[in-house]
């Protein structure tokens, strides 16, 4: 049976109004006694600024502003759309899902919708999860949506971490296509290092048990990261029968400049090929590669024929791949 393709119709993003630089960051958290710089962080993970939500805005309000940008990029409708996949591991709400309530913004009702939980890596598994179900003739439109409120996780007496994550959301439409599309997927998760990146809580009867707060060992996953990067990359492009100079585009997660530098060189790719839009976003997780990807195709970079991969590491531990052609 020959497998049936899919492909990006449309790409969208939103990010909440409210920039918070670092100084200002740094500023407020002194008030606490806690001590960071600018040039520290900068220095060492090239983020400049991130957006936050206000109080009262949900995972699914810019979810549903991205959803909205990528339907109408694809010149489609929301009634168009028989799956909605959301990655976030900010979901408004224990349950339902943040795909369900997306759903029901957008005014239509009927079609599978679920979220995945992969945290940074997130939207790397909602397109390999939608891609599957569109070529097994599940569903032949897509709205997959990476989707994050971070600041609400955040441990602002731990200079280490809240200077790192912001708020934000990418969405794109996939749809079944005669040609590929997706080229190659490439999923992975290691159990055994759940401990080094976490939110340690959880609802029991009526409260929260443990401290629902970012946890994070920098350095470790900082070394994982490096490693299972290049690994994931060599993975899809093997794949595809395809070489690292096929590349145009590389759109991994925005966590550290650092850590795209050092996927660049193991590659063999110049930074002029990587997407970078972390100086300004921040770690915004499941949103960040949606958000980098949206911005690369509507600033003209990325263009129709292009060879684009995109690279998730996170949580988990979880990391992985999608290839595909624009
Ligand atoms: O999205 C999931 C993936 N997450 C990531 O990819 C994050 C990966 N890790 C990283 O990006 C880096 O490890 C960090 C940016 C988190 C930290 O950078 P680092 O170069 O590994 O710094 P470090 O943790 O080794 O800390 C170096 C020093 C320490 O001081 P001492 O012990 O040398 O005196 C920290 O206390 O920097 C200090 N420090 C800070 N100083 C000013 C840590 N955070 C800050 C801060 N401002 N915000």
């Amino acid at each position: 049976m020959t497998r049936r393709h899919s492909r990006i119709a449309g790409t969208g993003s939103f990010l909440p109004p409210r920039r918070v630089s670092n100084e200002e960051l740094a500023a407020q958290l002194a008030e606490r006694g806690v001590q960071t710089s600018d040039s520290w962080i900068v220095e060492r993970t090239g983020i400049h600024a991130r957006h936050f939500v206000d109080d009262g805005v949900m995972a699914s309000d810019l979810a549903l502003a991205a959803a909205q940008a990528a339907l109408q990029a694809a010149g489609l409708t929301a009634d168009a759309i028989d799956l909605i996949v959301v990655a976030t591991s900010t979901p408004d709400m224990v349950f339902p899902s943040t795909a369900a309530i997306v759903q029901r913004k957008l005014g239509v009702a009927g079609c599978p919708a679920f979220d995945v939980q992969a945290v940074c890596t997130g939207f790397v598994y909602a397109l390999t999860v939608a891609d599957a179900m569109l070529a097994n003739g599940s569903a032949s439109r897509a709205l997959v949506i990476g989707t994050e409120v971070f600041s609400r996780l955040l441990d602002f007496d731990d200079r280490g971490t809240c200077v790192l994550f912001g708020d934000g959301a990418g969405a794109v439409v996939l749809e079944t296509s005669g040609e590929p599309g997706i080229l190659a997927t490439d999923l992975n998760a290691d159990g055994s290092y759940a401990d080094i990146l976490c939110v340690p809580g959880h609802v029991a009867g009526g409260g929260i048990l443990g401290k629902p707060l970012l946890k994070m060992d920098g350095r470790a996953v900082f070394k994982l990261a490096v490693n299972v990067l290049g690994q994931t990359a060599r993975t899809v492009l093997d794949k595809a029968g395809l070489a690292p100079s096929d590349i145009d585009w590389l759109v991994p997660h925005q966590a550290n400049i650092r850590i795209m530098q050092s996927t660049a060189r193991k590659l063999h790719l110049s930074m002029d090929k990587v997407l970078v839009t972390v100086g300004e976003h921040g770690n915004t997780s499941a949103a960040s590669i949606p958000l980098a990807l949206d911005q690369g195709v509507r600033d003209g970079r990325i263009r129709p024929g292009h060879i684009v991969l995109l690279e998730g590491v996170g949580g988990g531990f979880t990391w992985g791949s999608v290839l595909f052609r624009a």
